[in-house]
């Protein structure tokens, strides 16, 4: 068989099986071995063979331990359907050296966040950040008392030749969690109002400025814009112009994380994580699939129930299984859904409709609070390309 035919075939092969694994008909790739709270020998044994056993720790739930097994870079074909399947595409590696290009900016960040949980004040930073920018004014910064995580919130106005074009653009620092036991910080930038509906009304205009300010603010957001092969997979995997916005930066601390949750928001298309630094583990895998393994793990009788439990994801019960039992995670992790990142990998969430999504949850790794961007994926408007220079695809 020449080369050329044996790749169609090596390709078409990891097509169907990607394709039978996400329909449930055969085991799915499992990246990472999960071990219950009481492996200690096992985990130390394996130590001591030089493999890297994570705890999974979260606001006080022992979630057991996390081995790192697998990093293949999947084929196109395979990313294809997982995405289309609605389950999270692991891309080890897939950033490159650009987490290496950026060191500089992405330890400038990290010592930031230490001295934000310090008291700092964000607005100071981000003066000293945008001191000389050519478009972003400052517009004023304020706290939402009402709301215990939210730090502090800087504005600021876009100008064009003294012009405003779009205003009310912020940067939210937050923490991620109301705990004592979890520092972990965010900072998003949007425009408008809070609410979802308000992101959602802005036009892509200020999108692109809100874009800019992240940019021009963190310019290790260059590590992700800049990386052609993740931007020529989003073009396959999203057949239309997009653009990466509503962009979130993690800090998340040891003991941290989120608990399971979807972003299936209307309009959204899905989200693209991207690890700077340090380690994060992930339990990620369909709606479809989280609700089969409620059902096999009878937490439920029937998948109609699972779905409607999921849908209101405010049951005690619920809330506990998903997020603070070991052997439920033990269960997800047996069907591929526990990954370990590390610095330079991305995991892709895909939102095709509120059945059709890939839920989620994080748990910090480590000793130290890691960095982590994470950018929302949305469909793109021609008025987009004038705030965005250097974003292009
Ligand atoms: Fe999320």
């Amino acid at each position: 068989m020449d080369k050329r035919k044996h790749r169609r075939a090596q390709s078409v092969a990891s097509q169907r099986l990607a394709v039978l694994q996400t329909l449930g008909k055969l085991p799915a790739v499992i990246r990472a071995r999960h071990l219950h709270p009481d492996a200690a020998s096992i985990v130390r044994a394996l130590r001591q063979r030089g493999r890297r056993v994570w705890p999974l720790h979260r606001r006080g739930a022992n979630l057991g331990y996390a081995v790192e097994l697998d990093r293949t870079f999947p084929t196109t074909a395979a990313a294809q359907s997982t995405w289309n399947a609605g389950e999270p595409v692991f891309l080890p590696g897939m950033l490159g050296a650009s987490p290496t290009q950026f060191a500089a900016p992405i330890q400038t960040c990290l010592r930031m966040f230490d001295r934000l949980r310090a008291g700092d004040r964000f607005v100071d930073e981000l003066q000293r950040r945008l001191d000389d920018d050519q478009n972003l004014r400052y517009g004023g910064s304020k706290v939402d008392r009402t709301d215990p995580r939210e730090v502090e919130r800087v504005f600021v106005d876009a100008e064009v030749q003294g012009q405003v074009v779009a205003n009310d653009l912020w940067a939210k620092l937050a923490w991620i969690a109301n705990a004592e036991n979890d520092r972990s910080l965010r900072i998003r930038f949007s425009a408008g109002k809070d609410q979802i509906e308000a992101w959602m009304q802005a036009t892509d205009l200020t999108a692109g400025w809100v874009d800019q300010y992240a940019q021009r603010a963190f310019p290790e957001c260059g590590a992700i814009l800049g990386c052609r092969r993740l931007r020529d997979l989003l073009a396959i995997l999203i057949p239309r112009p997009h653009r990466l916005s509503e962009r979130i930066l993690y800090n998340n601390a040891p003991g941290g994380g989120a608990v399971f949750h979807h972003d299936a928001e209307p309009g959204q298309l899905g989200v693209c994580f991207c690890q700077l630094e340090g380690h994060t583990a992930w339990l990620s895998l369909s709606k479809r699939r989280l609700a089969k393994l409620l059902v096999r793990t009878h937490f439920v009788k029937t998948m109609t129930a699972a779905m409607a439990a999921l849908d209101q994801n405010d049951d005690a019960a619920l809330v506990r299984w998903l997020n603070r039992d070991a052997t439920f995670t033990a269960h997800l992790a047996a069907h591929g859904a526990l990954f370990v990142l590390q610095a330079g990998d991305t995991i892709l969430l895909p939102s095709h409709g509120i059945d059709e999504v890939a839920w989620h949850s994080v748990v910090a790794l480590g000793q130290r609070p890691s960095l982590a961007h994470s950018y929302g994926l949305f469909p793109r408007q021609p008025d987009y390309a004038m705030a965005a220079s250097g974003n292009d695809e």
